[in-house]
């Protein structure tokens, strides 16, 4: 199978066809998921709190991230790999790229970060250099000590306007992709018409471009999941069956539903 590009992911917008994500951080489940039809993955600096079992994803490293990238790698040689950067791995755009490269390195074909506007130097300077850029906006759980919590972001006006504002200056300065958490769906609707590029929704209804979930909220393995995951091992029986299932409930814009959305 060939790698999808972000051409294609482009396309898949312009096409008004939905694709599903999933975080994957080993070679077997990268090798399964690849093996039912997902063709883009992230190895999330979730693995803080789903394999560490830390309280949040601020004690995660960059060599970490780049272990598990090199396990995701070897179990789907072919897909499209997005690696998480770690809080405080692109404090300053020189930090931004000597770690992207260790990630990049390791097998990525993307980094993702997390933040707005203050952000559009990074990515300029990685982009320069031959890094594919994610962003990611909205619940922003490095920030969760700035936050206050994982909570629903961009619920009044003068917040949700300066996440569009932050979408359209990161586009500008070259981001690629774009990660919107736990949002409005009507916020991500618009910011999703707005941009040219592909928004992934995770907690942002289902006018994203594309889903993504954590694998552990996709298998039912979280002890207290949140209101946007869903348990497709239940419905399904198997590990296999359920990818699948939730493959298809995304580009048949089943899942997510007003259930696991907010408004
Ligand atoms: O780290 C992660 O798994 C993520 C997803 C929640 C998008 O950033």
């Amino acid at each position: 199978m060939k790698s999808i590009s972000l051409a294609a992911l482009g396309q898949f917008k312009k096409d008004k066809r939905k694709f599903a994500t999933i975080t994957a951080y080993d070679s077997s489940f990268a090798q399964l998921f690849a093996e039912q039809g997902i063709q883009v993955m992230l190895v999330g600096d979730s693995l803080g709190m789903t394999i560490q079992g830390e309280s949040s994803t601020l004690p995660v490293t960059v060599e970490q991230i780049a272990y598990h990238t090199r396990c995701v790698r070897k179990g789907a040689p072919d897909v499209f790999i997005i690696a998480d950067m770690p809080f405080m791995s692109y404090a300053t755009p020189e930090q931004a790229c000597a770690n992207a490269a260790i990630l990049m390195q390791a097998g990525a074909n993307m980094v993702k970060i997390e933040g707005g506007s203050w952000l559009c130097d990074t990515v300029k300077m990685l982009c320069e250099r031959s890094v594919p850029v994610c962003g990611h906006l909205g619940l922003t759980p490095q920030a969760v000590n700035v936050l206050g919590g994982y909570k629903v972001q961009g619920r009044d006006e003068v917040t949700a306007n300066q996440l569009i504002k932050d979408a359209i200056a990161l586009e500008n300065a070259g981001m690629q992709l774009l990660v919107l958490e736990c949002v409005p769906s009507s916020l991500a609707n618009h910011v999703t018409e707005e941009l040219l590029l592909p928004v992934i929704g995770i907690g942002a209804g289902n006018g994203t471009d594309g889903q993504i979930l954590v694998m552990h909220d996709a298998l039912g393995i979280t002890a207290r999941p949140p209101k946007f995951a869903k348990n497709f091992l239940a419905q399904a029986g198997n590990i296999h069956d359920a990818i699948r299932l939730y493959i298809q409930e995304v580009e048949a814009s089943i899942y997510p539903n007003e259930t696991h959305s907010f408004e």
